[in-house]
C-alpha cells in the first residue's frame, strides 16, 4: 500500500491515507489514545478511539513507547480551531518496533549529555528545525551563484600546502610524498578555477585545529568559497551582501515553522534585509574606543568587539581594509595606502559574530612573492599559484562563507554545534 508524507497532508484531507514514522510522544484517557506522530517531514497529533479500532489493537497501541516506530491508517482532517494544523483519526496501525526505554526526555538535560546522545537528539524538534534551516541556507547560497554565473569547482581536501597560515593545520602522513594537511580553505585552488571558468565556487568540510573552546568554533565545518575574475573589492562586497539578503529571504520563505520552533525573532531577520553598512578596520577601532574599549590599530576584532560593533546595527557590517600584518598573505595592498589590505570580514548582528571572510588577491607576481617570502613561505610548494601571476594575471576577488556561523544566526541559537550533524570540537570527536 502506496503512503504519504505528513507535510502533504492537507492534499488529502478527508481520504483514507497511510503515515511511516515514530511516536514523538503519547498519551491516552479513557477510550482516547493521543500519539503525536513524526515521519522526517513533520508531525502531526494523531488520535485512536477504541470502539473504531477494537479491543486488542487499542491495548497494543496503549504499549507504545516514545520513538516506537509505527504505520498509522487513517483519515486526516483539520484541526477544529487551529488554522494549518490537522488531525489524524486512526482507523488501525502497526507497530514496527516497540521503542526500548528512551534516553532523551522532556526534562532539561547537560549539553554533555545530549552531545554524547546525538545520534538520537537529532530526532529532537528543535534539532530538526535548525537541520533544516541548514539544508535551507545550503541550498540558497547555491541557487544565487548558480544564478550570478558561478561554476561548481570542487576543491581538494587533502593538500600539500596552508591556505591559512600554519597553526591550525591537521596534518597527516601521505605515503612517500611527506606531509598532507586537511584542507583549511579551497580558496587558492578556486583562483586557479577562474583562469578557466571566470568564476567559481566550492562548498564542502574544511578543518581547523583551533584550540579555542568558544560557541562559533568548530574544528570540521562546512566553507562555501566563491571566486570571481575582474572583481575588485567593492564589488566583492556588493556580491556578498547580495547573496546573504537571498539567504535571509530564503530562509524566511521556506521555514517559518522551522522559525517558530526555535522562537526565533523573525523581524530581526526581516530588519536585516536592508543595505549592510561598511566601515574601515581603523574607523571600527576609532569607534570601538569612544565606547570604552582598549583596542589597537594594529589588532584583530576579539569576540567582545564584534558584539560592541553591532549593537544597535540591524543589518551585518562589512569591517574592511585591514592592517597587513594581521591579514594572510594573500590579499592585495590598497594602492591608496600600502600598510592596508583590501579585505573585508563581515560581521552578523545580535552577537553572532564573523560570517565571511574575503578580499581582493594580490595578483602582482612580484609582490606577492616577497609577502610570501618576507611570511617565510616555502615558496616552492605555492609555485602553481605564483604561475597564475604569469600567465593572464587579472584583478580578481572572493570570499568564504562558514556554513554554520550562518546557519547559528539565521536560527537564532547560542552554540554552533548544533548546526551541524555531527559537530566536531576539541572536546569532542563522538559519536
Ligand atoms: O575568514 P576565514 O579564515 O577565510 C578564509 O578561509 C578564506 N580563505 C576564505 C576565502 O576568501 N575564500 O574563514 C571564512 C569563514 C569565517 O568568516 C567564518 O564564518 C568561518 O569561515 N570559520 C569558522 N566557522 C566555524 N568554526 C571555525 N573554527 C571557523 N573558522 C572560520
Ligand atoms: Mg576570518
Amino acid at each position: 500500500m502506496s503512503y504519504i508524507f505528513v507535510k502533504d497532508i492537507k492534499e488529502h484531507l478527508g481520504q483514507e491515507v497511510t503515515l511511516k514514522g515514530w511516536v514523538r510522544n503519547i498519551r491516552h484517557s479513557g477510550k482516547l489514545l493521543f500519539i503525536i506522530f513524526r515521519d522526517g517531514t513533520g508531525d502531526i497529533q494523531s488520535v485512536a478511539f477504541k470502539p473504531e479500532l477494537g479491543e486488542e489493537a487499542f491495548e497494543a497501541a496503549k504499549k507504545l513507547t516514545l520513538e516506537s516506530s509505527v504505520i498509522l491508517h487513517g483519515i486526516p482532517k483539520a484541526h477544529q480551531k487551529l488554522e494549518n494544523q490537522f488531525e489524524l483519526a486512526i482507523q488501525s496501525l502497526e507497530v514496527v518496533q516497540y521503542a526500548e526505554d528512551y534516553p532523551i526526555s522532556k526534562k532539561e538535560h547537560g549539553p554533555d549529555f545530549l552531545l554524547s546522545n546525538r545520534h538520537l537528539w537529532l530526532r529532537s524538534s528543535k534539532q530538526w528545525a535548525v537541520l533544516r534551516i541548514r539544508h535551507t541556507v545550503y541550498h540558497a547560497i547555491c541557487e544565487y551563484l548558480n544564478n550570478n554565473a558561478f561554476i561548481r569547482f570542487d576543491s581538494p581536501i587533502l593538500t600539500p600546502n596552508a591556505c591559512e597560515g600554519t597553526t591550525t593545520l591537521f596534518e597527516l602522513d601521505y605515503f612517500d610524498e611527506g606531509k598532507a594537511y586537511l584542507s583549511q580553505s579551497g580558496q587558492l585552488y578556486l583562483e586557479t578555477g577562474i583562469m578557466s571558468f571566470g568564476r567559481v565556487y566550492d562548498f564542502g568540510p574544511v578543518f581547523r585545529a583551533e584550540r579555542s573552546k568558544t560557541r562559533k568554533h568548530l574544528t570540521e565545518f562546512w566553507m562555501m568559497d566563491a571566486e570571481a575574475a575582474y572583481v575588485e573589492h567593492a564589488e566583492n562586497m556588493q556580491i556578498q551582501e547580495e547573496m546573504i539578503r537571498f539567504v535571509i529571504r530564503s530562509v524566511l520563505a521556506k521555514c517559518d515553522q522551522e522559525l517558530d520552533i526555535l522562537e526565533r525573532d523573525k523581524e530581526a531577520l526581516k530588519r536585516a534585509d536592508a543595505p549592510f553598512m561598511r566601515m574601515t578596520h581603523y574607523e571600527v577601532v576609532e569607534y570601538l574606543r569612544t565606547k570604552g574599549s582598549d583596542l589597537d590599530h594594529e589588532s584583530d576584532l576579539g569576540a567582545a568587539d564584534e558584539v560592541m560593533l553591532t549593537e544597535g546595527s540591524d543589518t551585518p557590517i562589512f569591517v574592511e581594509k585591514w592592517p597587513k600584518a594581521i591579514k594572510a598573505f594573500y590579499m592585495k595592498r590598497d594602492p591608496e595606502n600600502p600598510d592596508v589590505v583590501l579585505g573585508s570580514d563581515l560581521i552578523a548582528p545580535e552577537g553572532f559574530g564573523e560570517i565571511i571572510g574575503g578580499s581582493q588577491r594580490e595578483d602582482d607576481h612580484d609582490l606577492l612573492l616577497s609577502r610570501m617570502q618576507a611570511e617565510k613561505m616555502p615558496i616552492e610548494d605555492y609555485q602553481w599559484f605564483l604561475d597564475l601571476r604569469k600567465y593572464g594575471s587579472v584583478p580578481h576577488s572572493g570570499f568564504g562563507v562558514g556554513l554554520e556561523r550562518l546557519v547559528t544566526w539565521m536560527s537564532g541559537i547560542h552554540h554552533i554545534r548544533e548546526t551541524i550533524p555531527f559537530p566536531r570540537m576539541i572536546y569532542r570527536i563522538y559519536p
